[in-house]
């Protein structure tokens, strides 16, 4: 099975990252989102609801295990689940969910070891934060190279796509992509082009 890996240096990034993925997403994809505690997990959610097209916002649900975003452009609707709290696998029932997975996308967080079974193919997203001297915190040369403006840290992404559904899917479309090269198409000096 296919594995892509890419860094993300931004919060605004990781959403871009969501909104990419959102378009090789299907109904019932089941996508499994592991790393650390603040990794991007449910940023990286909120970028696939906006490129679902999804109502209500994406956040990290409380009390609630799944919340179901219903869809707003007549696709996939989201169901977003956090199973930090669960001890034990995830049964559909369980979940006491108005659509059927098969009719949505289903995003887990902390769902390694749990749900798995939902699906007979899945979509497995590490998000990575490195450690020390990678994170640029204390760059010696007293500048600040990382893109820490805002908080904003690199992330590693590692997706690999587990199962028969996602043969024959390009998930490098997912990635940033190479850096923009292109000489800029306007003329030099006339910005606005008038
Ligand atoms: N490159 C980046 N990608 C994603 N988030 C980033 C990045 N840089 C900084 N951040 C910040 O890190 C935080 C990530 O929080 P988020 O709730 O998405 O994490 P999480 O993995 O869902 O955590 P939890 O395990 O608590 O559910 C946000 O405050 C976000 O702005
Ligand atoms: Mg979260």
């Amino acid at each position: 099975m296919g594995s892509v890996e890419f860094e993300v240096r931004t919060a605004a990034g990781m959403r871009a990252t969501g909104e990419r993925l959102a378009t090789v997403l299907e109904p019932g994809d089941l996508v499994l989102l592991t790393g650390d505690l603040g990794a991007g997990k449910t940023t990286l959610t909120q970028g696939i609801g906006v490129g679902l097209g999804v109502r209500g916002a994406v956040t990290s649900p409380t009390f609630v295990i799944a919340r179901e975003h219903p869809s707003s452009a007549g696709g996939p609707g989201l169901v977003h689940v956090d199973a930090y709290r669960l001890g034990s696998l995830v049964e559909v029932d369980d979940l006491d969910l108005d659509t059927s997975l098969a009719d949505s996308v289903t995003v887990v967080e902390w769902g390694t070891g749990l749900v798995e079974d939902l699906a007979g193919s899945r979509l497995e997203i590490r998000l990575i934060r490195p450690r020390g001297e990678d994170q640029g915190r204390a760059d010696p040369s007293g500048g600040s190279l990382d893109a820490s403006l805002d908080g904003d840290e690199v992330r590693r992404v590692r997706l690999t796509a587990v199962g028969p559904r996602w043969e024959g899917t390009d998930l490098s479309r997912v990635g940033p992509g190479p850096s923009p090269t292109r000489p800029d198409p306007r003329p030099a000096g006339n910005p606005e082009g008038n």
